[in-house]
């Protein structure tokens, strides 16, 4: 593709400026490469992408396996510091799984994805675009306006007491104050710590009692599918409980009545007029902690993973330029929620650090009508977007008819993340959405992580279908089995990444114990991830779903500990197991055994008040798609329940196809449980 290059002086903003007039992408087709089943990316894509050849990918990874520190330093020279004042770039100290990167170097994230901007030319370019759910709800933040909306509020914390250090609990729904909290967060060097809209109160009290947060965020309530749904009323629950939270501050967004505490509640538009408008950053060493991201682990407890402010960003920052070869005046859509590690880094920081325009959607993919997502994607021409299989799943199953309404022909580039997308689904994505023209990105990667691991880069190259295919230089990956030695070709095993990278949190908040035994005791010097893999003859990765009691519906994690600590919390239930069950459209739903305490017996108001219980304490997002209530469990000689004969059960399995049952206490129950099957 031929560019124009214009070099002018910027008169307003005393300035040399770059301008860059691209042609409208012709819309060159992708032709699959049938004999091998791979699909190269189109010459007219290769050129606009960062990586335009499998043998400049090769030369960069091979670089930077050979000295990944020096090649993680080169990456670091891609933001900007106050000082790189480090000895040693990186330190780990085996033993106590202790790890810096660039502790020592100065640097501020909110400057890093605002003031440096506005400094170079983008001042009036859109980094945010607000799209609410009803079509006409739209804002637009240039960098200059989110800078000083930005800078506002971060004097809002500031006269609430916040400051380096402390944290701040955000629970808000996907509307521009969110990404500006974390910003203002980021600012002031206080740690942010977002609660998903869709969590319950008691989800919410375990997260800001664990982080003891100083000060919450959050709105009166939120839109979904056109009804009002209520947030305020939720935190007024959680703080009647004990907590350190000194004052809450309230955004104006449905207009519902609430009850705010005097003293304690302040409106955000009352507030925001009250402070200065300039707000400088803080200067914050590279190790301090950024955010903290709290996710379900294999214990009833969710832990808080700390993110700091200089190996995040660079991994951000860095993954966001491989990855999805953003263009200047380019649209790049991701259409999860901030209250989840994707929307972190890829609304918010990634993006933002790139000096990226990103849209940010308030919205469902089926209201008002089942096209939401393309009427968005069309009103905005959108170049870049980036979804999760089970979106897709729903939205073929709908009709193609919905998406062929819309013009398309500005998207460029796709991506998927939050589970493995199958060949038949990525096939579907790449043509009826991509047009036959977008090469699509199946991003693998972690909260834990905090940026994407294992990916395609696009412009780089041939694509299979269903596979992650290869690590972002930086990133050494291995499939190991259960001796540690390593798998073979084609051999399915457990993941692991082979030293910690700058992007890897650092710890759990208050239990650096709990995060030395679950990640790093298994196989000690390697950071086990919790899925199987395997690697095919060509060296690429295909992901297999986790191998702990981890069920990841629509993507998102949630340990079966905690849905049987909620059940086990009500008065009806002795003893509960939660597995995971194959589902068309989540991929995995949950599936629950119940036993009984003496004087209650099953039935169906009884298993609606369980579903309802589950609800309330842990959220929407974990209800369980069956009740099974059974008079036993299986269980091994020391009592531990065996998940794996579970799993089959609710699958649909026959006793004969359930394996070893012998090491039970009383195979008996097996049949009881077979009968009893919904
Ligand atoms: C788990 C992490 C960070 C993304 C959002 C979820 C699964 C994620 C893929 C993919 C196969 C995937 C894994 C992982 N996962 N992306 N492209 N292919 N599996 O973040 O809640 O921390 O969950 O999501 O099982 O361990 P998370």
């Amino acid at each position: 593709m031929k560019c124009t290059c214009i070099i002018y002086w910027n008169v307003s903003s005393r300035v040399w400026s770059i301008a860059l007039f691209r042609p409208s992408n012709k819309g060159e087709l992708m032709t699959p490469d049938n004999s091998k089943g791979r699909y190269p990316p189109s010459d007219e894509y290769r050129r606009t992408a960062f990586l335009k050849s499998a043998d400049e990918y090769k030369k960069i990874y091979a670089e930077s396996m050979k000295d990944p520190v020096k090649y993680w330093e080169k990456q670091a020279d891609l933001i900007d510091w106050y000082s790189k004042g480090w000895k040693d770039a990186f330190t780990w100290n085996k033993k106590t799984n202790e790890f810096t990167w660039f502790k020592g170097g100065k640097l501020n994230v909110s400057y890093n994805c605002l003031d440096r901007h506005v400094r170079n030319g983008l001042k009036n370019t859109a980094a945010i675009i607000f799209q609410g759910e009803e079509d006409n709800d739209v804002r637009i933040y240039t960098y200059g306006h989110l800078l000083s909306e930005v800078e506002r509020f971060a004097n809002v914390l500031k006269k609430r007491g916040v400051g380096k250090g402390d944290r701040v609990a955000v629970y808000l729904p996907m509307i521009p104050e969110l990404p500006i909290t974390l910003l203002a967060c980021a600012r002031i060097g206080a740690i942010h710590s977002v609660v998903f809209a869709g969590f319950s109160s008691e989800a919410i009290y375990n997260r800001v009692a664990d982080c003891s947060a100083k000060v919450m965020v959050t709105s009166d309530g939120s839109y979904r599918a056109g009804k009002k749904i209520d947030m305020k009323g939720k935190v007024n629950e959680v703080l009647e409980k004990e907590t350190a939270v000194e004052s809450v501050i309230v955004v104006r967004r449905t207009g519902a009545d609430v009850v705010m505490e005097r003293g304690r509640d302040f409106w955000w538009h009352d507030e925001m007029v009250k402070v200065p408008a300039k707000c400088e950053p803080e200067v914050m060493d590279a190790e301090d902690p950024l955010f903290l991201l709290y996710t379900s682990g294999t214990t009833g407890k969710p832990k808080g993973m700390l993110h700091t402010n200089g190996g995040y960003l660079v991994g951000a920052y860095s993954s966001y330029r491989y990855v999805f070869n953003y263009n200047p005046g380019q649209v790049y859509w991701c259409t999860a929620d901030i209250g989840w590690i994707t929307g972190h880094t890829y609304i918010l920081y990634g993006p933002l650090s790139f000096g990226a325009t990103t849209l940010m959607f308030e919205g469902v993919p089926s209201y008002p009508e089942n096209d939401r997502f393309w009427q968005v994607a069309e009103k905005w021409g959108v170049d870049i977007f980036y979804t999760a299989p089970t979106a897709l799943r729903m939205i073929r199953k709908t009709g193609d008819e919905w998406i062929k309404k819309h013009d398309l022909s500005s998207l460029k580039m796709l991506a998927s993340v939050g589970e493995p997308i199958d060949a038949d689904v990525w096939k579907w994505y790449h043509s009826v959405i991509g047009g036959g023209r977008c090469p699509i990105s199946d991003t693998w990667w972690q909260t834990e992580t905090g940026s994407i691991m294992i990916a395609p880069m696009t412009g780089a190259f041939d694509l299979k279908p269903g596979s992650a295919m290869k690590p972002l230089p930086g990133i050494e990956a291995g499939v190991f089995k259960e001796d540690k030695t390593p798998c073979g070709t084609g051999e399915s095993g457990n993941l692991y990444l082979n030293r910690p990278f700058p992007s890897l949190a650092r710890t759990i908040w208050n239990d650096h114990a709990k995060f030395v035994e679950t990640y790093w005791s298994a196989f000690p010097g390697h950071y086990l991830t919790g899925d199987g893999a395997r690697v095919d003859e060509d060296g690429d990765f295909w992901l297999l779903g986790r191998v702990d009691d981890v069920i990841s519906v629509a993507g998102h994690r949630i340990g079966a500990a905690e849905i049987e600590a909620a059940l086990i919390s009500h008065p009806a239930v002795a003893e509960a197991a939660v597995v995971p069950v194959p589902d068309e459209i989540k991929g995995e739903a949950i599936y629950t055994f119940v036993t009984l305490k003496d004087g209650f017996t099953d039935s169906e108001e009884l298993k609606k008040a369980l579903v309802n219980h589950v609800r309330n304490v842990v959220g929407p997002i974990a209800t369980p798609k069956t009740i099974q209530i059974t008079g036993g469990l299986p269980k091994t000689r020391s009592g531990k329940i065996v998940r794996r004969i579970l799993r089959k059960i609710a699958g649909g399995s026959r006793s004969d196809e359930l394996g070893d049952t012998t090491t039970l206490i009383d195979p008996a129950v097996i049949d009881a449980l077979i009968k009893g099957r919904n």
